[in-house]
């Protein structure tokens, strides 16, 4: 039998990223639903910072550890798997770039970031015009992280229901065949 799963600290990566990043999109987008007055909504958006902040963090080791992992094997055309690996390559990059650009965004108050009391992130120090742009890249970037990702998990769906692989398999641990 022969095994032609991701390692498991792979998957867990991955799937830990996911979970995280339901999580810091959920909050951010939930924040909208309480008044500027109720202390619930900073403490979504803090929660938002304190989520992406960590998918970058988590996002080098996971670099470093995919350097010295062989991908599972699928047979497919080489055009699709240029494809497929341009689309991770893209969602790496945006991993990173995302919480960057919400770093520089949020520093623009030039007060400290409170994420739920747990730490305070000193603010860089940007001006005011500076932190606007960051933030408008920021939304567009987060735009794009959505439409990305809801492209590659379609992908994968269609690997495992139309294409019948083990893509999808082997991201979960049951593609030994
Ligand atoms: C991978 C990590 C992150 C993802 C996926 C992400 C995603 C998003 C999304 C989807 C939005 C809503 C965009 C819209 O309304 O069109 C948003 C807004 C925002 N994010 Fe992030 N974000 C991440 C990290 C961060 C970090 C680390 C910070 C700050 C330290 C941050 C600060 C903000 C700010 C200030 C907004 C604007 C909120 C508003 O005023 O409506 N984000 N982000
Ligand atoms: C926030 C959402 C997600 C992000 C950011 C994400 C990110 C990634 C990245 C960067 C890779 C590339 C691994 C590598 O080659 O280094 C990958 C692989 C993969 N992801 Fe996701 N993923 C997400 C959600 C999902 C979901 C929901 C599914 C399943 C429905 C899924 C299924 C897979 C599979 C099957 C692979 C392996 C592809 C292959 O072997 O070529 N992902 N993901």
């Amino acid at each position: 039998m022969r095994n032609n799963n991701w390692p498991p600290l792979i998957r867990a990566q991955h799937w830990l990223t996911v979970l995280l990043m339901v999580l810091c999109i959920g909050a951010v987008w939930s924040h909208e639903a309480f008044d500027k007055a109720d202390p619930l909504r900073a403490r979504l958006m803090q929660f938002h910072f304190l989520l992406g902040g960590t998918i970058g963090l988590l996002t080098l080791p996971r670099l470093l550890t995919r350097a010295f992992v062989k991908a599972p094997v699928h047979p497919m055309a080489a055009a699709v798997a240029l494809l497929a690996k341009a689309g991770h390559l893209g969602l790496y990059l945006l991993m990173i770039l995302l919480p960057v650009c919400g770093y520089i965004a949020v520093s623009g108050k030039g007060l400290p970031i409170d994420l739920l009391g747990l730490v305070d992130i000193p603010p860089l120090p940007v001006s005011k015009d500076t932190a606007k742009a960051f933030k408008e890249l920021h939304e567009g970037l987060a735009n794009g992280l959505i439409a990305l990702v809801a492209l590659h998990v379609a992908a994968a769906i269609f690997h495992a229901v139309a294409l019948k692989d083990k893509v999808l398999h082997s991201m979960m641990g049951r593609a030994d065949e």
